[in-house]
């Protein structure tokens, strides 16, 4: 009976790259709906980039953009990456859309229409320079405890200390360094407390099989004992500014807060995906209503979890939708054991990965060796990485078909020489091929692997096949067989008949493969000549005269896969690091969301550089002979630098807020030297003066002591 399965991966933001960290997901989404496709079931897999909320918003005014092209950007490059992974959505929207809008409006409209909406007020951050209401993690200031500075709202990064952002001594808005003040304003709320949500929930969460066990006790934790709730209502609501959609009946005040609009944008992407493509309408009663035939499967990371196992059933239950047949979630990727960091060079992003020329099958052969059911983190050892990929899937799978294909090509005129057919536990068999017997009775194993998503033990049971059948063509030494042709007649039977039993047997292995190779999969279908596979070749009993019978004509053999080469691992790393901080706006990532994220930000060490990358910097002490204006430049100084046997140097400097030109006239300052000229709007530049700076405004020139000379070597 052929299921019909709508699966979705979590939305990345439209703020950042796909990196190997969300990887997991989509590649973990992808191996699961191909092995779905190959059973025959009918499935639509849909996703989108999650674009509304202040950091895109901020962000797009940083590099002076609107938030609809920076959206467009992203999505993009997000739809490159995908596809350079494939990962196959067969839509991938984004959540800025009509569709997601007119969702939006109905849940909200239905909420509202059972009495689920309340509005209350609240009290808030609010940045009087940039005239909006900022969320608490772009908030920074002096801890209460110890007094460090800079530290975020909610905890100490130098004692430890937590406490409420409120408590910050002398705070300062990481976007404009204002002073925030503290403002109300009317909010809009799900009442999540509201008892027909509590007793949904409690159903939804312990009882519908919706959740993975672990989960389920998590939610259990979170929903508190019944008549004692620990579930608060949920604030959905934005002050504009904001970046969304408006609140309809709020005249453009009030918005719905991204994490409303976010997990609707599944069915708005699954809308455009009927309509656009003219599909039967029908299908959006099926799926998104209830009472169809149909299941709901999320992917998610565990961090997002709350947010899927209880705001989005209960929004959808209440507001005449479908709820989610299973929400899986997923543990969190390191590497080498450690969160992934962009001073180490472990913060890797897909375009790079591919950039640096390594084949994105590798990572989704390991990360399929890796995963499971469960919220564990997996990690990406790099070492493990290039002796996995190098010893089973070259070594064994890739393998078989290397070693084989030359002789049947030779002696066989390139066709399937047939397999004797014997009996193995009433399974029928080819008569003396262990391999084979291996890889039939492995089948039914190794597909129930892939439905529960236990990916590393389908991938275990997919290399005993090959291990089997590597055994078998060692035993037969059909390069001993090739030799001994000529003069016995016996030795082309046996050579035959390894060749037909070992192909047969990687026929069957490409197929196992597939759901996480796919285009490992297409070149092997080609050499096999074998059309595209489904698993029916591999559904008990088999019968190999049926899929490869004798005389079948292969294609030309191509070699399948390359070695990874550990220097490329070294290259990727080296690519990636970093040893800048982020650029500015600074906002600490989402606490809540967050503070299980694997992901180093702000606070990491630059890494190390050698003496030798420091000695290539040429500072010198400079004297500044003249500083004047320029006009038409908001920020820049011209200065004019004596360095002494270097003679003189024009530098713009981005210093006019701090620096009244006349103050600096003779005074003494660092400069590099030996910085590239850059030809700006107003004239070259040639080197730069150090000035020091914090996240807060203000800026310090920097100045030597007393008795240096200009053009003296800083080392
Ligand atoms: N936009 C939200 C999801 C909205 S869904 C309605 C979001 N975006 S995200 O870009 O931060 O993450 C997208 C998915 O990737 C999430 O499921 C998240 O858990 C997952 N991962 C992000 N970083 C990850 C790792 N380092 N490791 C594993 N999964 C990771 O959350
Ligand atoms: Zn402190």
């Amino acid at each position: 009976m052929s299921r019909r399965i709508l699966v979705t991966s979590a939305l990345p933001y439209a703020n950042g790259a796909i990196h190997l960290g969300h990887l997991v997901e989509y590649i973990q989404t992808d191996i699961w709906v191909r092995f779905q496709r190959m059973q025959r079931h009918d499935v639509h897999y849909v996703g989108a980039d999650d674009t509304h909320g202040t950091p895109v918003m901020l962000r797009a005014d940083a590099e002076g953009i609107t938030p609809e092209q920076l959206i467009e950007r992203v999505w993009k490059e997000h739809d490159r990456d995908f596809k350079s992974f494939s990962v196959g959505f067969d839509n991938f929207h984004s959540t800025n859309k009509p569709e997601n809008e007119a969702l939006c409006a109905e849940i909200y409209g239905k909420l509202r229409d059972a009495g689920l909406i309340a509005t209350r007020s609240v009290e808030q951050f609010y940045d009087p320079v940039k005239a909006m209401f900022l969320p608490d993690r772009y908030i920074k200031g002096e801890c209460p405890k110890c007094g460090a500075k800079d530290q975020y709202g909610d905890s100490c990064e130098v004692c430890g200390a937590t406490y409420a952002p409120t408590e910050l001594k002398n705070p300062y808005s990481t976007v404009s360094g204002a002073k925030p003040e503290r403002r109300q304003s009317e909010h809009y709320f799900f009442k999540l407390s509201d008892p027909r949500c509590e007793a949904f929930l409690r159903e939804f969460t312990q009882k519908s099989g919706a959740l993975q066990p672990e989960a389920a006790n998590k939610m259990k934790e979170w929903l508190g004992e019944p008549g004692d709730s620990k579930l608060s209502d949920w604030d959905i609501s934005r002050d504009a500014p904001y970046f969304g959609f408006a609140i309809p009946g709020t005249e453009g005040k009030k918005f719905f807060y991204v994490w409303l609009d976010a997990p609707v944008g599944y069915f708005g992407s699954f809308t455009h995906h009927v309509r656009s493509k003219g599909l039967d309408e029908k299908l959006l009663q099926d799926f998104l209503r209830p009472g169809g035939d149909t299941e709901l499967v999320h992917f998610i990371g565990k961090d997002i979890l709350y947010f899927h196992a209880l705001f989005w059933p209960a929004m959808l239950q209440h507001a005449g939708f479908r709820t989610p047949t299973k929400i899986f979630a997923h543990g969190f990727l390191t590497v080498n054991g450690e969160k992934m960091s962009k001073s180490r060079g472990t913060f890797i992003t897909a375009e790079s990965y591919i950039q640096q020329g390594l084949n994105p099958e590798w990572l989704r052969y390991y990360y399929a060796a890796k995963l499971n059911s469960t919220m564990e983190d997996i990690d990406l050892n790099l070492e493990d990485f290039v002796a996995r990929v190098n010893s089973d899937l070259v070594g064994k799978y890739v393998n078989i078909a290397s070693r084989i294909a030359p002789f049947i090509a030779k002696h066989f005129d390139n066709r399937m020489p047939g397999v004797r057919m014997g009996s193995f536990s009433g399974i029928p068999v080819p008569a003396d091929a262990a391999g084979l017997a291996v890889a039939t009775a492995q089948s039914d194993t190794i597909r129930e692997h892939f439905e529960q998503r236990e990916f590393s033990k389908a991938t275990r049971a997919i290399m005993e096949v090959a291990d089997a059948i590597n055994k078998e063509i060692d035993g037969f030494k059909p390069w001993l067989l090739a030799k001994e042709i000529a003069t016995d007649p016996q030795a082309k039977v046996k050579l035959g008949q390894i060749c037909a039993n070992a192909i047969a047997g990687f026929q069957l292995l490409t197929i196992y493969l597939k759901p996480i190779l796919p285009r490992l999969a297409e070149a092997a279908e080609q050499f096999l000549n074998s059309g595209p596979l489904t698993w029916k070749n591999a559904t008990l009993p088999i019968d190999v005269e049926k899929f490869l019978p004798t005389g079948h004509e292969f294609g030309q053999f191509q070699p399948l896969m390359t070695r990874v080469d550990p220097k490329q691992i070294e290259a990727l790393v080296a690519a990636n690091k970093e040893s800048l901080k982020p650029a500015a706006p600074a906002a600490k990532p989402a606490a809540a969301k967050t503070s299980e994220k694997t992901v180093e930000t702000a606070t990491e060490q630059p890494a190390h550089i050698s003496i030798d990358d420091f000695s290539k910097i040429d500072l010198r002490v400079a004297r500044i002979a003249n500083a004047e204006h320029v006009e038409g430049a908001d920020k820049l100084l011209k200065l004019t630098l004596d360095v002494g046997a270097l003679g003189t140097k024009q530098v713009f400097a981005g210093i006019k807020s701090a620096y009244d030109p006349a103050a600096l006239v003779g005074r003494l300052t660092v400069m590099v030297a030996n910085l590239a000229p850059r030809k700006m709007k107003f004239g070259m530049s040639e080197g730069m003066v150090l000035a020091a700076s914090g996240e807060a405004p203000g800026l310090w020139l920097l100045s030597p002591d007393a008795g240096a000379q200009p053009g003296m070597r800083i080392k």
